[in-house]
C-alpha cells in the first residue's frame, strides 16, 4: 500500500549546523535563518532554507508559524538514569556515600514492573517537557526496568537508548547479579529491543567498582557479538573511586586501560564523566574514537570537578562528546541550564564555551556519541525530524535582556544562560507534536 504523503512546514528563525565549530569556528558552522522554514514530509525533513520560497513552492501545504522562536534539533541527552529522577537534590554527599546513601536506595523499587512503568512514563514527559528528543539512559540491574523504558519510549515514537545496569558487586543485594546472569539477561534484552523502531540497547556495566574482573569480560563479550549497539559506563568521576578502582584492577595502569583490557573501548563507547584523565588517558581518547558525556551540572553537584573541554575538544582533539544531565547526580532534565553549568565549568578551567559550541555539544555533539549523528541532532534535509520550538522570551528577566542583544550569538548566549524548561514552546518526534507548552495562565 501506498502510504499517503504527510506533510507540513515550520516556520520561525531556524537554528541549523553545517559544521562542527570547534573544528571550523563559530561563524562557519553555524546556519542561521531569521525568516525560514523546514519542510516536514513523513517524519523527514525534505527542506531547510528561507520561508518564502519554501512556502511559495508548497501552497496547499500546512504551515505552523513561530517567527518570533527559535525552531531547531531536539536536544540529545547522552548519558542519564531514569530510575534517578527521585534523588535529585539529595543532601550532603559525594559519589561513593551518594550512590549508597539515595541511589542504590532508589533503584531497588524498580524491581516492581508498575513502578518502573509509572517512573518511565513520567521521565519521557518531563524529557519532552526539557526539549530532549533523545537519550542515552541508564535503567536498572532488574531486566524490567529496561522493558517498561523501551516500552514507554516505543509507544511516543521515540528514538532512544537504553539497557540493564550489570553491577555484581559493591551494592546491596537486590541489585546485584553475576557474570551470567547480567550476560544472560542483557544478551535477551538486547535481542529483544535493539533495532526495534527507533530505539538501540546499549550495553551497560555501571562502572568498574561495581563490576568484577568476570563481568566485565562477559559485557566485553556481548558487545563485540553485537558491534551495532552501544556500551556505556562511568569513567574518571571522583579521586575516592578512582583510587578504588587502582585496589580492585592493580594489574591495570589507570581507569581507562580497566575498560580498554575487557574490549570496551572505541567506536559506539560512551564514558560518563572523564573528568581527572591522566596524560595517557586523555591520549587514549584521541586515538580509539571512545565518547564522552559531559556532565557539568553532576560534577558540580557531587563536588567531583572541571571537565577539561579546552584539551579534550577545542585542541584539535576530535574526540566525540556530548552533553548530559546524568540525573540525579545532575540538578536538572534541562540540556539549557546543562550548558549553563558547561559554560560556568570552562570559565572556571580559563576557557570560554562558545554558544555555537555549547549548543553543538547539546544537538549534534551528544548524537555523536551515540553513533546517531546520520539521523538525528541537525536540522538538515534527510535526517528525522525531531525538532523543538524555543520561546526567546519565556521569563520577564529573559525578555528584558532580549531588547539589549546585538546579533544571534548573544541570543543564544542569552538563552543557554538564562532559560529553563519554561522555553520549551513545543517538541516534534518524528514530524508530529508530542509536546505543545500549556498557553501561560
Ligand atoms: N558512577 C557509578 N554509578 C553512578 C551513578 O549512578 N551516577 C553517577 N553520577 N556516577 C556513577
Ligand atoms: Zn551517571
Amino acid at each position: 500500500m501506498i502510504e499517503p504523503t504527510n506533510r507540513h512546514i515550520l516556520r520561525g528563525q531556524v537554528l541549523s549546523f553545517r559544521d562542527d565549530p570547534f573544528l571550523v569556528g563559530p561563524d562557519a558552522a553555524i546556519q542561521f535563518e531569521s525568516d525560514g522554514a523546514v519542510l516536514i514530509e513523513n517524519g523527514t525533513i525534505r527542506r531547510v532554507g528561507p520561508a518564502q520560497p519554501i512556502i511559495a513552492e508548497h501552497p496547499r501545504v500546512v504551515v505552523e508559524s513561530y517567527t518570533r522562536d527559535i525552531i531547531m534539533a531536539g536536544f540529545v541527552d547522552c548519558h542519564v538514569h531514569y530510575p534517578q529522577y527521585e534523588v535529585i537534590a539529595s543532601y550532603g554527599e559525594q559519589l561513593l556515600e551518594w550512590l549508597n546513601r539515595y541511589t542504590f536506595p532508589a533503584e531497588l523499587k524498580f524491581d516492581d514492573s508498575e513502578y518502573a512503568r509509572q517512573a518511565a512514563e513520567f521521565f519521557l514527559d518531563e524529557c519532552l517537557r526539557n526539549g530532549t528528543t533523545t537519550a542515552s539512559v541508564y535503567a536498572t540491574v532488574h531486566p524490567q526496568s529496561v522493558d517498561a523504558f523501551f516500552t514507554a519510549a516505543q509507544a511516543r515514537g521515540m528514538c532512544m537508548a537504553t539497557g540493564k545496569v550489570m553491577m555484581d558487586r559493591g551494592a546491596p543485594d537486590g541489585l546485584i547479579d553475576t557474570p551470567q546472569s547480567g550476560f544472560d539477561q542483557s544478551k535477551a534484552l538486547l535481542e529483544k529491543w535493539h533495532g526495534r523502531d527507533r530505539l538501540k540497547y546499549a550495553v551497560t556495566p555501571r562502572f568498574a567498582v561495581t563490576s568484577t574482573h568476570a563481568q566485565l569480560e562477559a559485557a566485553g563479550a556481548l558487545w563485540r557479538a553485537h558491534p551495532t549497539a552501544l556500551m556505556q559506563t562511568h569513567l574518571s568521576e571522583n579521586a575516592a573511586e578512582i583510587a578504588l578502582v587502582g585496589e580492585l584492577f592493580p594489574e591495570t595502569t589507570d581507569y581507562f586501560g580497566v575498560y580498554e583490557q575487557f574490549g570496551l573501548v572505541g567506536k559506539g563507547s560512551n564514558f560518563g564523566h572523564a573528568i581527572h584523565l591522566t596524560d595517557r588517558e586523555r591520549q587514549a581518547f584521541r586515538t580509539t574514537g571512545s565518547g564522552i558525556s559531559h556532565c557539568p551540572t553532576s560534577n558540580l553537584f557531587l563536588g567531583s570537578g572541571l571537565f577539561d573541554m579546552e584539551d579534550l575538544r577545542d585542541s584539535s582533539a576530535d574526540i566525540p562528546i556530548g552533553l548530559a544531565t546524568d540525573i540525579g547526580g545532575g540538578s536538572s532534565l534541562s540540556m539549557l541550564r546543562t550548558m549553563c553549568a558547561s559554560y560556568e565549568v570552562c570559565r572556571l578551567n580559563g576557557y570560554n564555551l562558545h554558544p555555537a559550541k555549547a549548543f553543538y555539544l547539546a544537538t549534534c555533539g551528544s548524537a555523536r556519541t551515540m553513533l546517531l549523528d546520520n539521523r538525528i541532532g541537525n536540522v538538515e534535509a534527510g535526517k528525522d525530524a525531531e525538532l523543538i520550538v524555543l520561546d526567546l522570551r519565556s521569563t520577564p528577566a529573559i525578555a528584558n535582556r532580549m531588547q539589549f542583544v546585538e546579533d544571534i550569538w548573544d541570543v543564544l548566549f542569552v538563552q543557554m544562560m538564562m532559560a529553563d524548561d519554561r522555553a520549551i514552546r513545543a517538541a516534534y518526534i518524528g514530524g508530529k507534536k508530542q509536546y505543545m507548552r500549556p498557553s501561560a495562565q
